[in-house]
């Protein structure tokens, strides 16, 4: 069967070469006479692939040496945990803002631990816009202060960041990760759980200031434990080998493109093709506020649930996979990450085109 255009929210449409590579390498990686998925996480070998792609990580998003970078089981969402765990003191207290179901969901984690001030929200209004923040109202002693850099549910995104100050910066980008360039240096922390545009699912790629380290709770799992994992180059235990090995592969890709600016280019033409055909579609409309509307995730409407799901399926039978919307929100989402080429949105266009001129 010929390959589809998957536009599924994560895991993900992955880069072709990679996938290809992966493929050439499957069963002997070198001279190894093994695949990579049977190596000692311990040996030479395999520690040459961790360091390469941790090297990679570090040129292809310009990642300073004052900061570190682990790859962590778990996905995003034990991050959700692993941030108050080393971040809010006993008693301590941090800011954030909810802008959508997985900031919601983290801010909720981290009320475990300790006191959230919830600063801005736009969950009255369904997550269709990023809330509007004053800086005034924020706490120049929190601990931290959290975010999501694109809303996956919603298809929103931040276009300028919120000026915390002193205050170190905590951002969930696990679906806009690589897509456009972001500026580590204005990051405490800036997380993402790989299964959008770092590569197959199984675990989160950390990027943490250095200065932020030691701060841990002692009662903090060890696994958990951001020093320790740095210390350990994330071997605290058997990391997720074949997936940083695939990670690589993808990064890889990134660079041979050009890098993320180019990437940020090719996004910003995908997205653009798409959101110009919803306005001025008569049968399809955007859900997100135009003023915050994401790069990676296109969510749509029709305005009738059954024209909703008669599109995604008629769509799938074209070779135009994965575009029902979240199960929160319903309606269509064309998720657009690196990995999908303009033809694919081209083809879903062209497709929403002829649709429209049968109902
Ligand atoms: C913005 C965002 N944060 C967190 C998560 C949760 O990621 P994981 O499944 O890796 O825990 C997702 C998953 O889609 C997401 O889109």
């Amino acid at each position: 069967m010929e390959r589809v255009y998957n536009f599924a929210a994560g895991p993900a449409a992955l880069p072709l070469p990679a996938l290809e590579k992966a493929q050439r390498e499957m069963l002997c990686y070198g001279e190894t006479g093994m695949s990579v998925m049977e190596m000692s996480h311990r040996s030479g070998m395999y520690l040459e692939i961790y360091r390469r792609t941790e090297a990679l990580v570090r040129e292809v998003m310009d990642v300073p040496e004052d900061y570190a970078v682990l790859f962590l089981h778990g996905g995003a969402t034990e991050q959700f945990s692993a941030i108050p765990l080393n971040l809010l003191p006993e008693g301590g207290s941090c800011d954030a803002i909810d802008s959508g179901n997985f900031a919601h969901g983290a801010i909720a984690e981290a009320q475990k631990y300790g006191n959230v001030r919830v600063v801005a929200s736009s969950r009255e209004d369904n997550y269709t816009h990023i809330p509007d923040w004053n800086e005034a109202d924020f706490d120049p002693q929190a601990a931290y202060f959290y975010i999501t850099t694109n809303n996956t549910i919603f298809g929103t995104r931040y276009t300028k960041l919120p000026e915390t100050g002193v205050v170190p910066l905590v951002a969930d980008a696990s679906s806009n990760i690589l897509s456009e360039v972001m500026d580590i240096r204005k990051f405490g922390v800036l997380f993402a759980g790989a299964q959008k545009n770092i590569g197959p699912a199984g675990m989160a790629l950390v990027i943490v200031r250095k200065d932020l380290l030691g701060r841990t709770r002692k009662s903090a799992p060890k696994l958990f434990n951001w020093a320790k994992q740095a210390e350990a180059d994330s071997m605290i235990n058997t990391p997720p080998t074949y997936t940083i090995y695939m990670a690589g592969l993808c990064l890889e890709w990134v660079k041979e493109q050009g890098g993320v600016a180019a990437m940020q280019k090719v996004n910003e033409e995908k997205a653009k093709l798409l959101y110009d055909f919803l306005d001025e579609s008569r049968l399809f409309h955007g859900t997100a506020d135009k003023r915050d509307r994401s790069l990676m995730n296109v969510t749509f409407v029709t305005g009738n649930p059954d024209t909703d799901a008669a599109f995604v399926k008629a769509a799938a039978a074209n070779g135009l996979v994965n575009l029902k919307g979240h199960r929160l929100v319903g309606g269509i989402r064309a998720s657009i990450y690196n990995a999908m080429p303009l033809a694919g949105v081209q083809k879903l266009v062209a497709f929403m085109k002829e649709f429209e001129a049968h109902v």
